[in-house]
């Protein structure tokens, strides 16, 4: 892989993006390369849970590759956004937790990357926004969308008409991120720790559940996560569960 490092440790694959030069900024190549690393990691049972940073210590993303866009048809430009939306929809139903660990800039598709993720860890000298207004364009990775449903109509409108940058703290404020850590990959590793005991099927349904809620209307979404609860009584890892906490002992579950 040309612009991807990756790293597992304990049950945790950690993908950086790694294009230092540039901010790490999002470019076809690695547009694929993370589609490609998503697939062959999605049915590994021994990886539950990952997360993605930037390489270097400046910046998470700095966005879409602004060169690569210069001599964009419209038709092209189509292709381009349609394959960022792509990735990121597998992202944000991908069936194992993805962490994204924000060291530094996180702009324009490295916020929609960011947001596209299921938790954000931040570090507290970052930089988020969607800048992409000031470059006569909209978002084009998903973020008119996901901004509103992190931060609400209003915020979401601010922040993209303005095209401004947050600091973390704001960030913080209004929902777009989790938290703010001094080393966000030392703690986005122990989340990451922290939610491989727990089962990965429940973990799985619980995205499934949720994501549902965000393409269907609000009824349908509780019938699919009854459904989901229900399957779950067919796992073995609800009677491991159940019986560990009976039997006061720590469960080990097989993600069945
Ligand atoms: N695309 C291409 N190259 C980028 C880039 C981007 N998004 N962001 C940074 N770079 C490159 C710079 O061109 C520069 O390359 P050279 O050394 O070859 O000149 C290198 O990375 C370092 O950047 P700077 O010298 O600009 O670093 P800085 O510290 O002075 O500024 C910055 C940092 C404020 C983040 C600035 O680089 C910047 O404004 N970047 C662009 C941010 C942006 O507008 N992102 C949105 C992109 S559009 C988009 O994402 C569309 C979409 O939704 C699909």
């Amino acid at each position: 892989m040309k612009y991807i490092k990756l790293k597992i440790k304990d049950k945790t694959l950690i993908i950086y993006l790694n294009r230092v030069e540039k901010l790490n900024a999002l470019n076809s190549t690695m547009i694929k390369e993370l589609d490609e690393v998503l697939n062959q990691y999605l049915n590994n049972e021994s990886v539950r849970c990952v997360i993605i940073a930037g390489a270097g210590d400046k910046s998470f993303v700095a966005g879409a590759d602004i060169k690569e866009m210069e001599a964009f048809s419209p038709l092209e430009a189509a292709d381009y956004s349609n394959k960022g939306l792509n990735l990121f929809n597998k992202i944000e139903a991908y069936t194992k937790p993805i962490i994204a660990s924000i060291n530094g800039y996180a702009l324009g598709g490295g916020c929609e990357l960011a947001m596209a993720c299921h938790i954000r860890y931040v570090s507290p000298k970052s930089l988020l926004g969607l800048p992409e207004v000031t470059l006569g364009l909209i978002p084009g990775y998903g973020g008119t969308q996901r901004l509103r449903n992190l931060v609400g109509l209003g915020k979401a409108s601010e922040l993209i008409f303005s095209g401004k940058y947050i600091k973390s703290e704001e960030a913080l404020k209004i929902g777009l991120i989790n938290k703010i850590c001094e080393d966000p990959m030392e703690e986005s590793i122990k989340l990451a720790n922290k939610i491989s005991q727990n089962s990965p099927l429940a973990i799985k349904y619980a995205i499934q559940s949720m994501v549902s809620g965000l393409n269907n209307n609000y009824l349908d979404s509780f019938d699919i996560e009854n459904n989901l609860f229900s399957n779950l009584f067919d796992a073995s890892d609800s009677k491991e569960g159940i019986s560990a906490f009976l039997n006061k002992r720590t469960p080990e579950f097989k993600g069945k």
